[in-house]
């Protein structure tokens, strides 16, 4: 296909516009032609108020819908990105790709397993390519953590992410208007984000999964749930995560997630074992690890087994320039009929949003431990996969 890719984006709220930011840039690098935007609510899409977010956006040439089958239908678009909250989808996914439009899916790309099996399904069928908003991959830093690994066996991972329900952001999607919660702030709310580690989590699960190379094969997780009381002043969300996922390997994956109110604090731990090693995401990511005959006749230093896996600082693996980067490969991936410069697709990507569903499940299920083939396929967890009417 001759580029640029036209372009449109479905979901004009907080993070539809950090990728109208970068596939504004990635015009006038001539990678992208921006056609379209939808969105239901007519505010969201008026100029003055994308300005706001996106101070070089320009209007020339871009059509705007409040429909996303009439942007489909109305043939200005090669490829769409979905970026709207995981409980809205409503057969976009598989509209477009039936009609030929190339996919790229804003993760969690739907909070029910058998939505996701048929939008995968739809694009399967249609054979556009597709990707998953995992822009974590198109870090260098976590890349080259991921290269180091390649030839190494990891025994654990372990990402532990305190947060705060400060750190959620106020949204744009109008959720008072559809018995949501009233400040729009839809990431404390179970039925909109399906939990944290649905909404969130899903990153840290994902990230494991290319640093290891591997898929996540079981699920183990206890939540503590936030006192009933609270819930109205901050959300309904759990307090406190721990996710324990079994890979096909053998080895281990954990992660914490902390959601407390009024403690405004965010930090991160960061470390995973292989065989003879122990990487920490310093300022540098290193790896302690000693190389000479085993074991030493005196014991080294610290600073003499460290060995710098990515030289630092890194402090952008969410951030703007990842963004654009995942958004370059997919545009390029389909214009230049090259898939390999996508790091995952939606097929690629079940795996770790099934292991985040399901962990709401084990956690349902106390603790059960919920192996993900049988969470895909077993009439056992059909009720759990299914929207609820
Ligand atoms: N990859 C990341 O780092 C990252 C960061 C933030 C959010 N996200 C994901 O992006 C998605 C959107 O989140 P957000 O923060 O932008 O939320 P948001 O509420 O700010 O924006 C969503 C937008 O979608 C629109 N919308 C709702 N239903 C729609 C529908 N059926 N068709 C078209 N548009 C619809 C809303 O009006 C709103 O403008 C979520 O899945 C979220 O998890 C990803």
């Amino acid at each position: 296909m001759a580029g640029p890719l036209r372009v449109g984006v479905v979901g004009i709220g907080q993070r539809g516009l950090q990728h109208v930011s970068s596939l504004t840039q990635l015009q006038s690098e001539e990678v992208v032609t921006l056609a379209a935007l939808a969105d239901p609510y007519a505010d969201n899409l008026e100029t003055s108020q994308i300005l706001r977010f996106v101070p070089d956006f320009h209007d020339d040439g871009v059509q705007k819908f409040t429909s996303v089958q009439e942007m489909v239908d109305s043939g200005s678009v090669d490829a769409i990105w979905f970026v709207i909250p995981p409980n809205q989808h409503r057969g976009e996914i598989e509209y477009a790709a039936g009609k030929g439009v190339h996919i790229f899916a804003e993760k969690p790309q739907s909070l029910w397993l058998d939505d996701i099996l048929r939008q995968n399904e739809a694009i399967k069928k249609a054979g556009v390519m597709s990707t998953c908003g995992f822009q974590m991959r198109h870090n260098r830093g976590y890349t080259e953590i991921r290269n180091y690994l390649a030839d190494k066996w990891v025994a654990s991972m372990t990402m532990i992410s305190e947060g705060a329900v400060e750190g959620h952001g106020v949204k744009h999607t109008h959720t008072e208007e559809q018995g949501g919660p009233a400040n729009r702030v839809w990431t404390a709310n179970r039925a909109w984000s399906g939990t944290s580690i649905v909404e969130a989590g899903i990153h840290q699960t994902d990230i494991m999964r290319y640093w290891s190379d591997e898929d996540i094969e079981w699920v183990r997780a206890n939540y503590v749930e936030r006192p009933k009381e609270l819930h109205e002043a901050e959300g309904d969300n759990p307090i406190y995560y721990s996710v324990d996922y079994g890979f096909k390997k053998g080895g281990m994956g954990t992660i914490i997630f902390t959601k407390p109110a009024r403690s405004y604090y965010i930090g991160r731990y960061d470390c995973i074992i292989w065989t003879h090693g122990t990487i920490r995401l310093e300022t540098d990511y290193v790896d302690y690890h000693f190389e000479g005959d085993w074991p030493p006749e005196e014991k080294p230093s610290l600073d003499q087994v460290r060995k710098v896996v990515s030289r630092g600082p890194h402090d952008d693996a969410m951030g703007r320039r990842a963004t654009t980067d995942i958004s370059k490969a997919f545009a390029e991936g389909v214009t230049r009929g090259k898939p390999e410069l996508l790091l995952n697709t939606f097929e690629s990507s079940i795996n770790s949003l099934a292991a985040v569903l399901a962990a709401n499940v084990s956690n349902e299920l106390g603790g059960e431990k919920i192996v993900i083939d049988e969470f895909v396929n077993d009439d056992r967890y059909a009720k759990y996969r299914a929207k609820p009417r």
